[in-house]
């Protein structure tokens, strides 16, 4: 089962990644997450990739793909994955989908997250996410058990760097320029499955399970 997510920033990708990934144990890769945890470790990639996300503008390709391509060959990759935050430019997709030709494989679903931008912004504000473990929460629509604690791993929740709304605004006019275009790339290879990301996290779950089975 690989499976990309798409959708805008804060439409529910890494949410709903985490989910299908404990339903059906398989790893949750997310290049968001792999950049902050190596922004966090002072790594020479983390300096690289910091000013373009805290300016809320892409990383380059080039820091992107291979990290991505290496990660996928590796053994707990052997039944699938769930890609959250990577491919988000056509080249990257190309990248991804050659590296799969080579092993007569391809992508199985593209999943998108639908949820109109007036939304995302409130959403961003609320958002609390767990810098050791990556899992993510909302002050009121998915509230920790204790707050500022993460019930996964109990380390502190933060506020993410990138969620101030003027950087939320530059995250969303870069989504529609060079990621929104994926849709259109995955849907002429007949597997995006567009959900409403507007409902509540298990309505939009429940949805994304009739897909998979
Ligand atoms: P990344 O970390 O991937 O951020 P993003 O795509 O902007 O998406 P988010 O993580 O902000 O949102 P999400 O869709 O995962 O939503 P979430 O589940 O958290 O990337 C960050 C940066 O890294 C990029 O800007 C770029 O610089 C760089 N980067 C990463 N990958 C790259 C690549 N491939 N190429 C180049 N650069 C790259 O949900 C959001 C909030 O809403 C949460 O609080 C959640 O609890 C809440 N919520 C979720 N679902 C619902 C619901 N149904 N109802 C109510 N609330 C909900
Ligand atoms: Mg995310």
């Amino acid at each position: 089962m690989k499976i990309i997510m798409l959708g805008a920033p804060g439409a529910g990708k890494g949410t709903q990644a985490d989910m299908i990934c404990n339903k059906y144990n398989v790893p949750h890769i997310s290049t968001g997450d792999i950049f902050r945890a190596n922004i966090k470790n002072g790594t020479e990639l983390g300096q690289k990739a910091k000013g373009y996300m805290d300016a809320g503008e892409l990383v380059p390709d080039s820091l992107v793909v291979d990290l991505v391509i290496n990660r996928i060959h590796q053994d707990d990759c052997a039944n699938g994955y769930v890609l959250d935050g990577f491919p988000r430019t056509i080249p990257q997709a190309e990248a991804l989908d050659a590296a799969l030709a080579e092993s007569g494989e391809a992508v199985d679903y593209a999943i998108n997250v639908d949820v109109p931008d007036e939304n995302i912004v409130t959403r961003m504000s609320g958002r609390r996410a767990c810098v050791k473990c990556g899992a993510t929460y909302h002050v009121k629509y998915n509230a920790p058990k204790t707050e500022g604690i993460c019930d996964n791993c109990g380390s502190e929740l933060i506020q993410r760097d990138d969620d101030k709304p003027e950087t939320v605004l530059n995250r969303l006019s870069v989504y529609h320029e060079q990621t929104q275009p994926l849709i259109d790339y995955y849907d002429g290879k007949g597997i995006v499955k567009n959900i409403d990301g507007t409902q509540d996290l298990e309505t939009v779950f429940a949805d994304i399970t009739a897909i998979l089975g």
